[in-house]
C-alpha cells in the first residue's frame, strides 16, 4: 500500500495553549462557557459515535440519507478529482461521495481533514485499504485557525458535513465561511450539511436522549479538563441541560453546578466558584433555514447551486460554488 502522506499546520503546543487560552477566558467570564471543541477526546469522540446511533439522534441518519439519494449528482455536477473532507469523524458518509465520484471516474485524491491526528490517521489508513489507487492526503489542522489546504488537483469538492458548522458562533462561521472562500479557486464547490429548525421537543429530545448518552458526552468536558489542567471537577456534582435558545436558533448544553462549589484548575492558576444551580455553556449547535444558509454562503463569497433535504426535511445539504 502507498504511504499516508501526512500535512501538519498546528504550530507546536498549539492545542495545549488553546485549551488553556479557551478554559482560562471561559471559566472567569459570567455567565461561563467553553467552547465545544474541548468535548472531543478520545472518550468524547467514541461517546459523540454513540450518539450518532441513538433513536432519538436524527441528524446524522437525516444526512446519510440525503447523501445516499443525491451523491450522484454531486459527482456528475462537481466532477471532482479531490474530496477534501473537514473534519474526519463521517466515515460512512464519506464513503457515499468517494463511491460516487469513483462511479464518475474522476477521483485522484481524497485529503481527510481533522484536528486529531490519531483519529485522523486511523481513518485515513483505513480508507486507503478500501480504495486502492487512491492518493491520500491527512491534514492536522483547526479549521478555525489554521485551515491548509495541499496544493492538490482541481476541482476540489470540499465537504463539510454532519452540522458542525453549527457549533460555531454567527461570527465565527461568518469567519469560518470567508477564510474557506479565500483558500477555494473557481471551479472548486463546497457541500455543506446543515441542520434545520423544527419542532422544539424533536430538538431537544436529539440533545437530551433517555439512555443519557449525551449527558455522559457533555460531562466528559470535565474530564478533560482534569486530565489536561489538572482540575478537580466532580461530573456528578453537575447536571447535563440541554436548551432552546428561540431567538438564536439554537441549542444549547450546558452544565448546571448541584451545589455551591469551588474546583481547582492548577494548570492556569484558576479556582472557579460555581453557584448552586449556575449554568456553563458547553456548546451551541445552530439550526438552520435554507434561507439564512443561502444567505450566510453568499456573504462569504459563495453561490448555492442546489440545496437538498432529506423526505421529512429535518436536515439540509447545499452544493455552492465560489462567487
Ligand atoms: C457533531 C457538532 C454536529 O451539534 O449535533 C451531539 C455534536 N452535541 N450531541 C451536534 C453533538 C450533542 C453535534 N455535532
Amino acid at each position: 500500500m502507498a504511504a499516508l502522506r501526512v500535512e501538519r499546520c498546528l504550530p507546536e503546543g498549539f492545542l495545549g495553549a488553546s485549551l488553556r487560552a479557551d478554559a482560562l477566558a471561559g471559566l472567569s467570564a459570567s455567565p461561563k462557557s467553553l467552547p465545544p471543541k474541548w468535548l472531543y477526546d478520545e472518550r468524547g469522540s467514541e461517546l459523540f459515535e454513540k450518539i450518532t446511533r441513538l433513536e432519538e439522534y436524527y441528524p446524522t441518519r437525516a444526512e446519510r440519507s440525503i447523501l445516499q439519494v443525491v451523491a450522484g449528482e454531486v459527482a456528475a455536477a462537481t466532477r471532482a478529482v479531490t474530496l477534501v473532507e473537514l473534519g474526519a469523524g463521517a466515515a460512512d458518509k464519506t464513503r457515499l461521495l468517494l463511491d460516487a465520484l469513483r462511479a464518475a471516474g474522476t477521483l485522484a485524491e481524497f485529503v481527510p481533514v481533522d484536528v486529531s491526528e490519531s483519529a485522523l490517521t486511523d481513518a485515513a489508513r483505513r480508507l486507503m485499504g478500501e480504495y486502492p489507487g487512491l492518493a491520500v492526503t491527512a491534514v492536522v489542522s483547526d479549521f478555525e485557525e489554521h485551515l491548509g489546504l495541499p496544493e492538490s488537483a482541481g476541482p476540489r469538492l470540499v465537504a463539510f458535513l454532519g452540522s458542525t458548522i453549527g457549533n460555531l458562533l454567527p461570527d465565527q462561521r461568518a469567519n469560518f465561511l470567508a477564510g474557506l472562500r479565500q483558500r477555494l479557486r473557481r471551479g472548486d464547490w463546497l457541500l455543506l450539511g446543515t441542520d434545520l429548525v423544527k419542532e422544539v421537543p424533536v430538538l431537544l429530545a436529539a440533545y437530551d436522549d433517555a439512555a443519557g448518552v449525551t449527558a455522559e458526552f457533555n460531562k466528559n468536558v470535565l474530564a478533560v479538563l482534569n486530565n489536561e489542567l489538572g482540575a478537580t471537577f466532580d461530573p456528578d456534582d453537575f447536571d447535563h441541560v440541554a436548551w432552546w435558545n428561540p431567538e438564536a436558533e439554537w441549542i444549547e448544553m450546558r452544565l448546571r453546578s448541584r451545589l455551591d462549589q469551588t474546583v481547582a484548575v492548577p494548570r492556569i492558576g484558576l479556582s472557579v466558584s460555581f453557584a448552586a444551580a449556575e449554568e456553563m455553556r458547553t456548546e451551541v449547535s445552530a439550526k438552520f433555514r435554507e434561507d439564512r444558509v443561502r444567505a450566510e454562503l453568499a456573504a462569504a463569497g459563495f453561490a448555492m447551486r442546489s440545496w437538498w433535504t432529506d423526505q421529512a426535511g429535518q436536515f439540509g445539504l447545499s452544493l455552492s460554488v465560489p462567487d
